[in-house]
């Protein structure tokens, strides 16, 4: 028997309410009604009391590109950890090296890999990296780093001080100085009344950022190619592409945040690559070992890297000096092998691309039926709705709206992902994410289950 099926349902459930700190969430499992999961197996998914789900969400937080239950995964890692489980990344091991090779195949441009553990570690260092080019080219004075509103880039304090997300960040400041705002691009609140060349007027409220702060003190631009937590946000036509000429004109470094659009979510292998730019940065966590291993990536060109490391190392601006231990952990790149091995060999990406497509068009279908839905978005399969009171004044519901459609998912079998406490008034988005193996049946019955739970909450609504 193995140590964890020793004890018995109850016994785990004690342990459950009376030791384990949820995540974003107040009490135990069982106080808000939530599953203690045993056992996954493609989308599947089982819980403790014997219930089965269908998986919408890729683990809850778009980690689980390729599904549960790969053996083919395991395997790789539990051959990698007898060789040599760890070593730190100060030094060589052959799955780090090899991985880094096959990533760099996927990102023309790209040429160099830091390993570390975590998406907000992975932006971590992206901005210690811009941090330190600060010093070593500009005297410090090209530190600041922007962000977008609505965009989120992790849970340290440093990536929680880049984060546009009230909600997730107020209670934890003071943030981190140089850390500045600019405006969201979002087509569909959009800031003009005019929405002709939007991508390109939105662009244009970053590049006033940067000339109210100074383009000499801006360092870096940090965004998400499309924003996840935030809202399932795409950009418009252009949006992407004027952001890019605008960091090149007043030389500030190009972050894409690719922690959860990264490895084919969103039908390309990097969520950046729809829209025909250049980073200077890319950082990716989640769906690069699909929740097997712990592992980040920050990705730089050649430049970026040769700007840190090209000089003398007694100098300590003359190299990066900085570490992650479990970036040294040889289950993470072993595992992120097999992953990227697997969605090669099934063509997850194409499939990404078709399924979401799929997903997209029987949710635009379900617009029309129920009004309660504002707006369909999304690209590959990352896809959200945003439910609103009337499509013409597109006040946002009451969240307790968006909370009853996510509870009579659940109750039917069906996990889906929902914007949870980021924003005051806008926690009214749904999202759809499962994993890039899902079938064209699976997409229907997340379909069908989200056809009834509208229909059975207009049904609420009328009687209430
Ligand atoms: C876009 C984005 N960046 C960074 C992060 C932080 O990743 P992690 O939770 O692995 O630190 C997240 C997590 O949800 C994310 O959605």
């Amino acid at each position: 028997m193995s140590l964890i099926n020793e004890y018995t349902n109850h016994e785990i459930k004690t342990f459950d309410k009376d030791h384990v700190w949820h995540h974003l969430t107040p009490g135990s499992a069982a106080d808000n009604g939530l599953p203690v999961f045993v056992k996954g197996q493609g989308l599947d998914l089982w819980d403790i009391d014997g219930n089965q789900y269908l998986d919408a969400s890729a683990g809850g937080v778009w980690v689980t590109n390729t599904g549960y239950g790969r053996k083919e995964i395991v395997d790789a890692i539990s051959e990698q950890l007898l060789d040599l489980n760890f070593f730190a990344s100060a030094m060589g091991n052959k799955p780090a090296a090899i991985f880094a090779s096959h990533l760099i195949d996927k990102m023309p441009g790209m040429n160099r890999v830091f390993y570390s553990s975590s998406g907000s570690e992975a932006n971590e260092k992206a901005f210690k990296m811009v941090r330190q080019i600060s010093h070593k080219k500009y005297a410090g004075k090209k530190s600041k780093i922007l962000y977008r509103e609505r965009d989120y880039h992790g849970t340290t304090i440093a990536a929680l001080s880049a984060t546009g997300q009230s909600q997730r960040r107020d209670q934890f400041g003071p943030f981190v100085p140089d850390f500045v705002e600019f405006p969201h691009c979002f087509e569909y609140r959009s800031q003009f009344e005019e929405t002709v060349d939007y991508g390109v007027k939105a662009a244009q409220l970053m590049e006033d950022v940067i000339l109210q702060e100074g383009p000499d003190t801006v360092g870096a631009v940090i965004i998400e190619p499309i924003t996840a937590g935030g809202g399932i946000i795409t950009p418009p036509e252009g949006y992407l592409k004027a952001v890019e000429q605008i960091c090149k004109k007043h030389n500030v470094l190009l972050i894409l945040d690719e922690v959860v659009c990264g490895l084919g979510r969103t039908g390309k292998w990097f969520g950046y690559q729809h829209y025909d730019i250049q980073p200077d940065i890319v950082t990716m966590a989640k769906g690069v070992a699909s929740g097997y291993a712990a592992i980040s990536c920050t990705v730089t060109t050649e430049a970026v890297y040769k700007d840190l490391q090209e000089s003398d190392n007694t100098d300590k601006l003359g190299y990066f000096r900085d570490i992650s231990t479990y970036g040294g952990c040889l289950a993470g790149p072993a595992a992120a092998i097999a992953n990227m091995n697997i969605i090669e060999k099934e063509n997850l990406i194409e499939n990404s691309a078709k399924m979401g497509d799929l997903l997209l068009v029987g949710l635009q279908e379900l617009k029309t039926k129920y009004p309660i839905i504002g707006d369909v978005r999304g690209k590959g399969l990352l896809v959200g709705i945003e439910l609103v009171t009337d499509s013409t004044s597109k006040q946002p519901v009451d969240e307790t709206l968006a909370i009853s459609i996510f509870a009579k998912c659940k109750q039917a079998g069906l996990l889906i992902g929902r914007t949870n406490r980021s924003f005051a008034e806008f926690n009214n988005i749904l999202n759809m994410s499962p994993a890039l193996c899902v079938t064209e049946a699976q997409i229907q019955q997340i379909l069908t289950t989200l056809d009834q739970a509208f229909s059975d909450l207009t049904v609420d609504l009328t009687q209430a």
